[in-house]
């Protein structure tokens, strides 16, 4: 039986958890808005057509901060269109999903769902059709008080108050060929460059993110970071990541140890950032934000899979909804303790996308809302995580996949609370078919018991692919009581293939 020992001290810290961590995306793309947030006549539609039980488990799941509005989308889109009386808005051809895009829904309506839900908009401007001109026009829209022609047209289209948004993408994956507009990184440099100061000077207040690499594999990568941050370093905030993973060729190990190639991502990045920053004598650092990630199947779509330029135009088509199981909770667990252990460096980060569209919830028209299985490792550490990220000082048994070697079995993360006296540990056991025995020191932090323990896994009846298509509640964390909590030290036995989750009181001071 595999096991770990691990010790954690309140002593020993990485940085403050960042809030923005727990984000989210919305995309017009497939039925993530359509069907997805926004379904006029929906029984649980409300006076602006938004779905109030999407609304719902949204705010359970309670994203901090949601991106806004793509992805590949944004790079053919004129924002105008999402505003005014909806029955003068224009039907559009959206190039990068081959969808027709009808605008009745936009920034107004979108600002009005982010405030029904509680979180922070994210927001992207369109650097591939588009420029520096357009997207000062959507932020002096946004964010200017009043009294100037785009301030204005909010006002008259019902907005008084600015939209006031901080978080601003300058573009999105600029360095993909398939990118509408796709750029150089000296082209796209260039322009993230002038555009973000050209912002700036509309809002000094805002922070801006330049496009980092689509994903670790561009023949790009590296070199992409390098020269789009030595053009951009003084004007811009963060660098971004995208990554997405998947199961293939019949290979759960590799599969179960992706977050290893998500922690040396984020670590090249920051080291390609901390180098521009050596060879600039800048002061300041960059930070990363993982601004899209997940478990995509995306050989399904890209492979035998319905390409989007294979179907028909037509709006809100079905673009891929992947149904997640057990397995793909417990990966996604464990690319939330990678984020959380990397919290002094990747400060912003959006799961991708929240509904349908690979989504953490599923809706269909007319019809149920519910949670994926993916939602529960997020909404868990989005409510536990609070404080101050702790060191873990792991030890134990390890295994080699066909790609990885020496991926440890049982991967943790934990933090602490001093102002609340409650600390948190986030536990995957990436066993297939084994428990492993998990011994933790917490006497470094006062652990005097625990709050609560859950733990999500096949249940009886049920094996590694069950999702929760047929049964929305097939798959969640269920109460965990194999365990022990004996003068600070814990003790417990991890199921299989499980997403262990622990909440303890602790002495405070
Ligand atoms: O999230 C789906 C798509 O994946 C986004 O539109 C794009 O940015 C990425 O390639």
């Amino acid at each position: 039986m595999p096991s770990a020992k691990l010790v954690l001290d309140a002593a020993f810290t990485i940085a403050p958890v960042p809030r923005r961590l727990f984000g989210s995306f919305v995309e017009h793309m497939g039925r993530c808005v359509y069907t997805g947030i926004y379904e006029p006549g929906h029984p649980t539609a409300d006076d602006q057509g938004l779905r109030r039980d999407v609304m719902e488990l949204t705010k359970e799941i309670g994203p901090t901060v949601v991106r806004y509005p793509g992805g590949n989308f944004v790079s053919n889109y004129r924002w105008e269109d999402g505003t005014g009386p909806k029955n003068q808005r224009p039907t559009r051809l959206d190039l990068a999903w081959h969808s027709i895009e009808t605008n009745q829904f936009g920034l107004h309506e979108f600002d009005d769902w982010a405030k029904k839900v509680d979180t922070e908009v994210m927001m992207a401007v369109n650097l591939g059709t588009r420029g520096l001109q357009e997207a000062c026009d959507l932020l002096e829209y946004t964010n200017h008080e009043g009294g100037t022609y785009w301030s204005d047209r909010r006002i008259a289209n019902g907005a008084k108050d600015p939209f006031n948004y901080k978080l601003w993408c300058l573009g999105n994956e600029m360095d993909g060929p398939w990118q509408v507009g796709h750029k150089t990184p000296e082209e796209y440099g260039r322009l993230a460059a002038e555009t973000g100061k050209a912002m700036r000077l509309i809002d000094s207040e805002i922070e801006l993110v330049a496009c980092g690499s689509s994903n670790s594999r561009m023949p790009t990568f590296g070199q992409w970071e390098s020269t789009v941050l030595e053009l951009t370093y003084d004007t811009v905030d963060y660098i971004s990541l995208h990554a997405y993973y998947e199961e293939t060729d019949n290979d759960p190990l590799t599969f179960l140890a992706s977050a290893v190639n998500m922690d040396n991502f984020i670590e090249d990045v920051i080291s390609t950032a901390d180098a521009v920053r050596a060879r600039g004598r800048h002061k300041k650092r960059i930070n990363l934000s993982f601004d899209e990630w997940n478990v995509w199947y995306i050989n399904q779509f890209s492979g035998d899979g319905p390409k989007p330029n294979t179907v028909e135009w037509k709006p809100q088509p079905r673009l891929i909804e992947d149904e997640y199981s057990v397995t793909d909770a417990v990966v996604v667990g464990t690319f939330m303790n990678s984020l959380l252990r990397h919290g002094d460096r990747v400060t912003v980060a959006c799961q991708a996308q929240l509904v349908n569209v690979i989504g953490l919830l599923r809706s269909e028209e007319g019809g149920a809302a519910w949670k994926q299985t993916i939602a529960y490792p997020f909404e868990q550490m989005r409510r536990l995580a609070t404080g101050q990220i702790v060191q873990v000082v792991a030890s134990g048994d390890k295994f080699d996949s066909p790609t990885y070697t020496d991926v440890p079995v049982v991967d943790a993360t934990a933090t602490y609370d001093e102002e609340t006296g409650r600390a948190a540990l986030f536990v995957a056991n990436r066993s297939l078919e084994e428990s492993s025995v998990l011994e933790v020191d917490l006497r470094g932090l006062g652990a005097t018991a625990v709050r609560e323990a859950s733990t999500l896994h096949a249940g009886s009846n049920q094996d590694r692919h069950t999702t929760n298509l047929e049964d929305h509640s097939a798959v969640a964390p269920r109460p965990f009581t194999d365990h022990v909590l004996d003068s600070g030290r814990l003790k417990a036995s991890l199921p299989p293939l499980s997403w262990t989750v622990f909440e303890f009181d602790c002495l405070r001071g």
